[in-house]
Order: C-alpha cells, then sequence, then structure tokens
C-alpha cells in the first residue's frame, strides 16, 4: 500500500502534491461512470489514523461518525483500532450496520437533546453516554441503569473555523455549566448511576493545540474534586490544512499539550473523538462542467454539483482546493467563479479561482471534502447527493 508517511508527526512541512493530482487518471476513470462523485481513498484514512496513534498522551480515540458514515471507512477505522462517537441512533444503526462484531464499549454516544427513547437504545448497545444536561438525570435515571456515563461540561469558552461550528461558551446549547457538574454528580450518586468521567468538545477545526489545554482547565478542577472520575474526553476539532497556504495541524503541539494535562490529572485517562483530521483530505468530490458564462465583469464556471452535493461553502464560506484533471496545465489561467446548478446565490465552490480555461465536460476534483461533505448532502432542487466510490488497498477492512 503506499501509505508512506510524507509528514513527519508535527512537523511544519508542508504536505507534498495532494493524492488526487497523483492520481488524476484513476480520478477521470471514475469520473467517466457519473459525476458528481466522491471518491474516498482509505489508505490516506489508515495513514491518519496512524498519526493520531502516534499521540502518547491520548489513551483512546473515538472516530466522530458525523464527518463521514460510509461503512468501508467505518471497518477502515476499527481496523486501525478506534472507536466511534454517534450523535444520534441513526448513527449508532449505521455504526452495527457496518461492524456487527464490534465490543461493547468502543462506541461512545454523544447526543445533545436526543429524545429518552434513543439514550434507550444507546444503553442497549453497551455504549458509554455523555450526559450534557441535567434533564437525563433527572427526569430517566430507569433509562441510563447500569450504563457508563461521561459529563460534558462546557468550558465556558468555543473555537473553531466559523461560528455555527464553535460549540462551547456563552448562548451555546452544549453542556453543563461547570457549576451544574457538582449537582449532575450528586445526581447520579443518589440514583445509583455510575459518572465515570467529564467530557467536552469546544469546536470544529481548531488550528491551535493550547485551545485543548485551555478547555480542559475548569474540567481539571472538578476532577481534582472527585478523585473516582477516570476519564477526561477533549473532544474532537483537529484542523486541516484548507489552502496551500495553511500548515498541516501541529499534532506533536498537541500531544504536549495532552502530556501537561494528564500530568496534571495523574490516573486519570485522556480520549479524543476526531472526525474531520481523519477524513477529509481522504476525500475528492468530482464534478464535471456544465456551462460557461460571461456576464458583465464577471465569469462563471458551472458544474453539475451544488451547494446539495457540498453544503460547506455556501453554509460556512469555507474553501476547498480546486484542481482540473481533464487537460493538461498549459499554464494559461483565467479568473473565474465556479458555480453549481442550484438556484440560490450562495451556490458557490469558489470566487474568482485562477484556473485553466475550462469547457464543457471538463473535470474537476474539489479535495478536502471526505468530511462533511456526503453526509451533509440533501437533494434540494430535485438533484439527487452525489455517488461514493473507495479507493484504497491495505489491509482487510475488518474489525
Ligand atoms: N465530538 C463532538 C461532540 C462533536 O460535536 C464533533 C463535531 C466532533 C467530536 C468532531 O469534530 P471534528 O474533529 O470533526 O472537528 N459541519 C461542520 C463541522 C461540524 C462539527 C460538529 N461536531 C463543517 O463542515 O465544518
Amino acid at each position: 500500500m503506499e501509505a508512506v508517511d510524507p509528514v513527519p508527526s508535527g512537523s511544519r512541512v508542508q504536505e507534498p502534491v495532494p493524492w488526487w493530482r497523483r492520481r488524476r487518471r484513476e480520478l477521470l476513470e471514475i469520473a467517466r461512470k457519473g459525476t458528481p462523485a466522491y471518491v474516498y481513498d482509505l489508505d490516506q484514512i489508515r495513514l491518519h489514523a496512524r498519526r493520531l496513534r502516534r499521540l502518547r498522551h491520548a489513551r483512546r480515540l473515538f472516530y466522530a461518525v458525523k464527518a463521514n458514515a460510509h461503512p468501508a471507512i467505518l471497518r477502515a477505522l476499527a481496523g486501525e483500532g478506534l472507536g466511534f462517537e454517534c450523535v444520534s441512533a441513526g448513527e449508532l444503526e449505521l455504526v452495527r450496520a457496518a461492524l456487527p462484531r464490534l465490543a461493547r464499549g468502543r462506541i461512545l454516544f454523544t447526543p445533545n437533546f436526543a429524545p429518552r427513547d434513543e439514550y434507550a437504545q444507546a444503553v442497549r448497545a453497551g455504549a458509554w453516554i455523555t450526559i450534557d444536561g441535567l434533564h437525563p438525570l433527572e427526569q430517566w435515571s430507569g433509562t441510563l441503569a447500569g450504563a457508563d456515563l461521561l459529563l460534558r461540561v462546557d468550558p465556558g469558552r468555543g473555537a473553531g473555523h466559523h461560528r455555527a461550528v464553535t460549540t462551547a461558551g456563552p448562548r451555546t446549547k452544549f453542556g453543563l455549566e461547570p457549576e451544574q457538574a457538582e449537582r449532575a454528580l450528586a445526581l447520579a450518586r443518589r440514583a445509583n448511576l455510575r459518572v465515570l468521567g467529564l467530557h467536552c468538545h469546544v469546536g470544529s477545526g481548531i488550528t491551535d493545540p493550547l485551545v485543548w489545554e485551555q478547555a480542559a482547565g475548569p474540567l481539571l478542577e472538578i476532577l481534582a474534586r472527585h478523585r473516582r472520575l477516570r476519564v477526561l474526553d477533549l473532544g474532537g476539532g483537529l484542523s486541516v490544512p484548507a489552502g496551500e497556504s495553511d500548515l498541516p495541524f501541529d499534532l506533536a503541539g498537541l500531544d504536549r499539550v495532552l502530556g501537561r494535562v494528564r500530568r496534571a490529572a495523574p490516573g486519570v485517562e485522556i480520549w479524543l473523538e476526531p472526525g474531520r483530521f481523519l477524513v477529509a483530505e481522504a476525500g475528492v468530490l468530482l464534478a464535471r462542467v456544465t456551462q460557461t458564462k460571461a456576464k458583465g465583469a464577471e465569469h462563471y464556471t458551472g458544474i453539475d454539483a451544488g451547494m446539495n452535493t457540498l453544503l460547506r461553502p455556501a453554509l460556512y464560506g469555507a474553501q476547498h482546493p480546486v484542481d482540473v484533471l481533464s487537460c493538461s496545465d498549459s499554464g494559461i489561467r483565467r479568473r473565474t467563479h465556479l458555480v453549481g446548478p442550484i438556484c440560490e446565490s450562495a451556490d458557490f465552490f469558489g470566487c474568482s479561482l485562477m484556473l485553466a480555461p475550462l469547457r464543457e465536460g471538463d473535470v474537476v476534483a474539489i479535495g478536502c471534502a471526505g468530511a462533511y461533505g456526503r453526509v451533509m448532502a440533501s437533494s434540494y432542487n430535485g438533484r439527487e447527493p452525489a455517488r461514493e466510490v473507495v479507493i484504497g488497498s491495505g489491509r482487510p477492512d475488518v474489525a
């Protein structure tokens, strides 16, 4: 398998040519069979899982299934020893369907305002359960009996690439205030429920490892008062480079931070729940040029993927690298806006991109599309979500 690690963990060396440029021919062959299409390279996913497994201070990793729930990806990550973080009964089902023999305890259920019966389902599945409000402890102690619980605490400050993905701090709906955690622990004790640790997740697309240390602070104070708590889950949120000038996530820096947190809470295990970091760079969206248009001073290039296919640019202004796969590079560039066929002006993949002049039928690859792509797709405007294709070799992808 071609999973050689080109970037030493945590180094600040820029990644060489992205895999989708190196494998242009193979991708064009896939595009020939139909676009739009998401293509996921399992070797890339395994490579990223192995980088994370090298973190010395993270004891357990739970993949955040919300980033991409393709069964082949779930199986590849189970094969790398990861557990699964699920936020709904639907995600629990997807994991169980892909991995029917997955051991109990390798699923973590981290819902927010979910109905009671989903907690019951998680208890039956033998999942760890994160409680992020007092309501379940006050009202549903019977449902939670026998489960291993974590309490989600809001450390008071969030982070992330966009305010919509910042999940801690004032006016966010997630977690217990640190003061409420005391009441939650008392309620659990009274109801004979087993709380084994604390949890927080402050946002997604975080570039600075120090954010995890800041988030851990208020939770460490609670751990110091309650020595029976043995787990500190610091969530996901690791960023991936969006543009050519962005640096890879500083994994070595994160490990140093986790080491300091661990020393502050001896005997406590640190868990993480990465989603994006594992799958984003492993996925590309292939699309075909439909039409081009000059209008006023602007030039538009239309493709057969839209905001229904990949919502991130429209929703968050997210940037994804765009490569032209179908024509050889003559060096000529034209400034163009890359747009989809959806009837909204937010239907953009990139503004003022400098791309080789494109014609109807040309194929483009939208990179870093493996996370929060297909899972957020819709059939808006009667356009179905893109098909998915899995490539990559390596070990058998079973747990
Ligand atoms: N754990 C919890 C409790 C979460 O809510 C999330 C993400 C994760 C872990 C994984 O975060 P990650 O490592 O992937 O950053 N749709 C947005 C991202 C939303 C993230 C929601 N929660 C996007 O496309 O950027």
